[in-house]
């Protein structure tokens, strides 16, 4: 990771012995982006997303996101999930982009260690009617048992291959949904309070209109799509756009990767 001529030294530049930049390690990068330290007594969640859009707001292409990412923002996303306790995801991005359990990073090992997390993020998935392949080795052989956040009302044929195949299944929600209020408090009360979700659009908008959201790591791709692709949110409209502030700016390659907490 390197910074754009004249940027501030808190955009990301590190200079190297010799003057020129270099790429920010992965250590370098886990230190900007660690999660606030929560206030004594009980710890209070913190959700941050991280989602990559195009110029023209393309949230994917081709049902991916992989087309508008690079190996500067595989990198960010890695270190997110290393700093994490849980990965929230909607079930649909579960599906499309084929989700495997979270991996343990020797990078990230110490760190994660010292901070008393297991050896790499549990993947929580967001659904309500459960269709999902129990089969996958996301839900049979995680680090961490993945869990399932449902709704009271989810198939209890469902529920019960979910736990059969080693899922955790937790309800958020009366009826079909889940309250992503709810959610957020149940993933805290299970001790997971470093909490990040990788979208898609659907959930996070659900997130961001239920002002749980507290950060977004947002990369911008150089790149224009067109077509009619998902933004980054979507959903109904919040009332009042919420407003954040700008954490940290980072660049490479034309790419920009923004941190940005709420006011
Ligand atoms: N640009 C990026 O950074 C980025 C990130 C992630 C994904 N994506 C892209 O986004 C697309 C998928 O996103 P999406 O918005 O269509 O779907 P999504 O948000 O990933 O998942 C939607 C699904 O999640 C479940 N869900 C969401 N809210 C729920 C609630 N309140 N209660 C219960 N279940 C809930 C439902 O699952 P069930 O249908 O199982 O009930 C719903 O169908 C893919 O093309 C992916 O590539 C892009």
């Amino acid at each position: 990771m390197t910074r754009p001529p004249g940027a501030a030294p808190e955009s990301g530049q590190v200079p190297g012995g010799d003057g020129v930049d270099r790429e920010w390690t992965l250590a370098e990068l886990a230190a900007a982006y660690a999660y606030p330290e929560p206030p004594p007594g009980t710890p209070e969640p913190w959700l941050r997303a991280n989602m990559v859009s195009s110029l023209d707001g393309a949230a994917q292409h081709e049902g991916r996101s992989q087309p508008l990412s690079c190996a500067a923002d595989m990198r960010i996303f890695g270190t997110l999930r290393g700093l994490a306790d849980a990965v929230v995801v909607g079930a649909e991005t579960v599906r499309q982009e084929e989700y495997g359990p979270a991996r343990a990073r020797e990078a990230f090992a110490a760190r994660r260690k010292a901070a008393g997390q297991g050896p790499a993020p549990a993947i929580a998935v967001v659904s309500a009617g459960l269709d999902l392949d129990f089969s996958l080795p996301l839900f049979t052989s995680p680090l961490v048992p993945t869990l399932v956040l449902t709704g009271a009302a989810a198939p209890p044929d469902r529920v019960a291959r979910a736990e059969k195949a080693g899922a955790r299944v937790v309800v958020a929600g009366d009826g079909a949904s889940v309250d992503p209020a709810r959610a957020v408090r149940a993933l805290a009360d299970l001790g997971m309070t470093r909490l990040l979700t990788e979208g898609g659009p659907r959930l996070l908008g659900q997130l961001v209109a239920a002002g749980v959201l507290d950060e977004m790591c947002l990369t911008v791709s150089p790149m224009l799509a067109a077509g009619d692709a998902q933004r980054i949110a979507s959903g109904p409209p919040v009332a009042v756009p919420r407003r954040f502030a700008l954490a940290s700016l980072l660049e490479e390659d034309g790419f920009l990767f923004g941190r940005y907490c709420r006011t």
